[in-house]
């Protein structure tokens, strides 16, 4: 928690409308105590998160890179892509053993929420890229654990291309069969699992990410739980926030597809909220009072927006800018020294509520700009959608390195 005020985590997390129900001043660590209750597993939660990495896979990927087995498994794996893909042939014995074990859903899943889940995904899609590739995505440069992770891990080398791979998260996740057997989420849920772990053993050999970070180990439970809370949680209260039809059930299903998620991300189930209230509530304890600029974040943040500047959104940077300002903040906007487009601002503040309301079928009146908000949010949902290129899935492979510098 470097420099925080109680007055600027209020107020900051007043503007991203993470507040929630708590008050921020009960925030009492950057590592955070989520609190004993409202977690899935309804138990109390033993271990700070902060200190919770990942058992079942750590050693083992330390084991996979140093007897150099990495570059055969990402061999091995790029064609086990859906769920009910068999086991590739050609991995170690112990790596496919661990698989066995973890790639399935819990026992608590519900299936009949998690297809509501995806219906929801599908129904909602266009908003649901924009806020998670505009919002989330921008917010993650300013959470200075994972800024200065991504930055210098190998990944953090070519933006565009990891930013295509956590797109594929987002894209499998939102598939309509995510969670079916025909679908991707668990083994993209899996294989990400296993790349952090690596992370976990890689990053500490930087002598650039030693430089500059505030702990000894990357990903921490904690950490998964503050990045699910800039996309899921912000996610949620953003559709509440502009008036989207968000019925309780589709809630309700959004949030248990999020909770697989991050079970299947290795965050053990006592610290995964329970309910939306519970989840706004550790929001505002873990992720609000955190989040302030750094040196990584704010080259992340323009490699990112340079990226949606390549495709033809319709919209000048200007807008880019203004937008993503409105639907984070200024403080935020500032931090990241995104320049001001008074014009833009004033357009999307006014015109956006209008471009909802009528899409929404809640206002008659279409709005003069409808045209250029249809074909941003359009060109938006494409570029997930297509992985921004060619269309085909973008494979996660498992690093072996570092950036260099
Ligand atoms: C890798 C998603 C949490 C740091 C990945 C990948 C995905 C992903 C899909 C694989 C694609 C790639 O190689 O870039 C997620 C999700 C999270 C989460 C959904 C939580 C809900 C975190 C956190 C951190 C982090 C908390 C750090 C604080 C990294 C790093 C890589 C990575 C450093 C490797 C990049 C590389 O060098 O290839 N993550 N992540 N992630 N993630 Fe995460």
């Amino acid at each position: 928690m470097e420099n925080l005020s109680r007055r600027r985590a209020l107020s900051l997390g007043v503007a991203l409308g993470l507040v929630g129900v708590a008050n921020p001043a009960g925030a009492l660590s950057s590592t955070g105590s989520t609190g004993s209750t409202g977690s899935v597993a309804g138990a109390a939660a033993g271990t700070d998160p902060a200190w919770i990495w990942d058992d079942a896979t750590d050693p083992l990927m330390v084991s996979m890179l140093e007897n150099g087995h990495v570059p055969g498994i990402n061999t091995a794996w790029a064609s086990w892509v859906n769920n009910n893909d068999p086991l590739p042939a050609g991995l170690p014995d112990v790596f496919a053993a661990h698989l066995r074990q973890f790639n399935r859903l819990p026992a608590w899943a519900d299936r009949t929420k998690l297809a509501r889940a995806a219906d929801f995904n599908r129904r909602r899609d266009t908003y649901l890229f924009m806020l998670y590739g505009l919002g989330s995505g921008i917010m993650s440069t300013v959470i200075p654990r994972e800024a200065k992770s991504v930055y210098w891990s190998a990944g953090g080398a070519d933006m565009q291309d990891r930013a295509a791979k956590t797109f594929t998260f987002g894209y499998d996740l939102s598939q309509l069969r995510a969670f079916e057997p025909t679908g991707q989420f668990v083994v993209t849920a899996n294989k990400t699992r296993v790349v952090h772990a690596a992370v976990r053993h890689l990053l500490p050999q930087s002598p650039h990410w030693k430089a500059v970070a505030d702990e000894t180990i990357p990903i921490s439970a904690a950490d998964i739980l503050v990045t699910f809370h800039s996309l899921g949680t912000f996610v949620y209260r953003k559709l509440l926030d502009w008036k989207i039809p968000f019925p309780a059930a589709d809630q309700e299903a959004f949030l248990h597809s999020w909770q697989v998620a991050i079970h299947l991300l290795g965050v053990p189930d006592e610290h995964i909220p329970q309910t939306w209230a519970a989840a706004e509530k550790q929001a505002a304890q873990v992720l609000t009072p955190i989040l302030t600029p750094s040196t990584e974040g704010i080259a992340l943040a323009e490699d990112l927006l340079g990226l949606t500047a390549q495709i033809d959104l319709g919209v000048t940077r200007g807008f880019l800018n203004e937008f993503v300002r409105y639907v984070l903040n200024d403080q935020v906007g500032d931090w990241l020294g995104l320049k001001r487009d008074y014009a833009s601002a004033a357009l999307v503040r006014t015109a956006w509520p209008a471009f909802i309301l009528f899409r929404e079928g809640l206002s008659p009146v279409m709005p003069g700009t409808f045209y250029v908000f249809d074909q941003f949010v359009r060109a938006l949902a494409m570029l997930f959608l297509n992985k921004g290129s060619s269309g085909t899935t973008t494979p996660i492979t498992i690093p072996t390195g570092n950036r260099a510098g």
